[in-house]
């Protein structure tokens, strides 16, 4: 190991070390950011999907009590009852995130559901990435009496009736407002957005591990049983594009009805920029598209769902490979000078306009419209070892540690080759020192990867 690494994680350690919180003596969490600069907004808080990384790591480095008491205390915070009020969160809803308040000396928790947050958006995210992250736990420390427990199981089972349940739709997918993933502005994914479909699914694998086969859990189970087929096979087939799926829905016909219809989204070719992904998409790449609808093929490559789809097995042997070489024949694009891009290509012009609202903070190639977030090292370091393409996963940590330490651990950063800082970046991120931490454990121990892992089922 070089000296440069190893200093860089004693530093990230440490780091890591003053970003947890203590709640009634307890740790419980880390805050998002400790940036003595920027302004703290909600970045003092404890965001469920920030926490992920962190989560991973205690388990890793035989500290599961923190993930323990994340599980329990966020646990409590789930509204249980209440589910026709539509002043309150929604029955089986995760918050967003949490922060610790003191009131005449006592402390409890104040969590966001997205009652607070900017833009008011409710977090679809959250709910599967605490199933996803309950797994890990049971894995790792083969404790199944917190899992087992009455409270556990019923918070599992509201988070995915929140999913299954009756709703305006047609399809296996589960249907999200825009904003409600680690993208919580407007960008254009509402509807089935990717990067929530293969949490979706990889949380109904999770749920058919860790719940019990009683009467309690007997009707959705058997609704998470019918679910996953149709799911997997949506993703698999309607979601993908290659070059040969490029020349199907280049040819489509329209305005098809009933059962034969070849064309069931009634996509139109003039949507799809062609002559572009043609020119971009390697022979030997292919990858899931960013959103499906109604005339709607979002061809915008996400990595969140793309990466969690290899981990996951959501995508095929094959796909997980395509997917893999387009990061690898793409690679000025999708990791340029900071792994990676959040989502690529940028929105640009008149389509920043109409899709963000005109948003300033996600202006082309910054923040979640093109810009980088080095927490994705992780993922994509995860996918590639999984994959046994471990170079890729080298070569793209060694391309980080030339700048995190330097620029002090940024959240993001912006331009199409991700060289600048991003704009609104808060520095001391704790995602972002343990992304690092977390790849850096992955690649030194592969078999950590089990934790996230599932076989495939296709
Ligand atoms: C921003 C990100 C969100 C993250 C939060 C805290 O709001 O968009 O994904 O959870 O910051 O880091």
């Amino acid at each position: 190991m070089s000296d440069r690494s190893e200093l860089m994680q004693e530093q990230a350690w440490e780091l890591l070390e003053n970003s947890i919180l203590y709640y009634q003596g307890q740790p419980i969490g880390t805050i998002a950011a400790r940036d003595p600069d920027g302004e703290a907004l909600n970045y003092d808080q404890c965001f469920i999907r920030d926490f992920i990384s962190s989560g991973l790591l205690f388990l890793i480095k035989g500290r599961p009590e923190i993930v323990r008491n994340f599980l329990e205390e966020t646990l409590k915070l789930q509204p249980k009852t209440g589910q026709l009020d539509s002043s309150k969160p929604s029955r089986g809803l995760m918050p967003a995130s949490f922060k610790i308040q003191t009131i005449d000396q006592y402390e409890y928790l104040k969590p966001d559901f997205g009652d607070y947050a900017i833009g008011r958006v409710a977090p679809a995210d959250s709910g599967l990435w605490w199933i996803i992250l309950l797994r890990a736990y049971v894995i790792a420390t083969q404790d199944t009496d917190l899992v087992h427990r009455a409270d556990f199981q019923e918070g599992i089972r509201l988070i995915l009736e929140l999913c299954l349940v009756v709703r305006f739709d047609m399809y296996p997918m589960v249907l999200v407002p825009d904003a409600a993933s680690m993208i919580d502005r407007r960008m254009g994914l509402y509807g089935h957005p990717l990067d929530i479909q293969s949490l979706f699914y990889t949380a109904l694998r999770a749920s058919l591990e860790l719940l019990l086969p009683n009467a309690d859990n007997q009707n959705i189970l058997q609704a998470v049983r019918r679910r996953l087929p149709p799911l997997l096979k949506q993703l698999r087939e309607n979601y993908w594009i290659d070059p040969e799926r490029l020349n199907v829905i280049y040819r489509y016909r329209v305005e098809e009805y009933g059962e034969e219809a070849l064309n069931q989204f009634n996509i139109f070719s003039d949507s799809i920029p062609f002559y572009r992904l043609a020119k971009w998409l390697p022979e030997a790449g292919g990858y899931l598209a960013g959103n499906l609808g109604p005339s709607q093929l979002d061809t915008r490559f996400f990595a969140i769902g793309n990466l969690m789809a290899v981990i996951t097995s959501l995508t095929d042997e094959y796909q997980s490979h395509c997917i893999l070489n387009v990061v690898e024949l793409r690679w000025n694009d999708l990791i340029g000078q900071m792994p990676m891009k959040l989502c690529f290509p940028a929105l640009e012009d008149s389509d920043w306009k109409t899709v963000t609202g005109a948003d300033p903070k996600n202006r082309p190639w910054s923040y979640h419209n093109g810009g980088s977030w080095p927490v994705l090292l992780w993922m994509l370091a995860a996918a590639a070892k999984k994959m046994d393409r471990g170079e890729l996963a080298l070569h793209a940590i060694a391309i980080a540690e030339r700048r995190l330490v330097l620029d002090q651990w940024p959240e993001y950063y912006d331009g199409p080759d991700g060289r600048l800082i991003g704009k609104e970046a808060r520095r001391f991120q704790t995602w972002t020192i343990t992304g690092y931490l977390l790849t850096k454990e992955l690649v030194k121990n592969p078999g950590h990867l089990k934790l996230l892992t599932f076989e495939d089922e296709g």
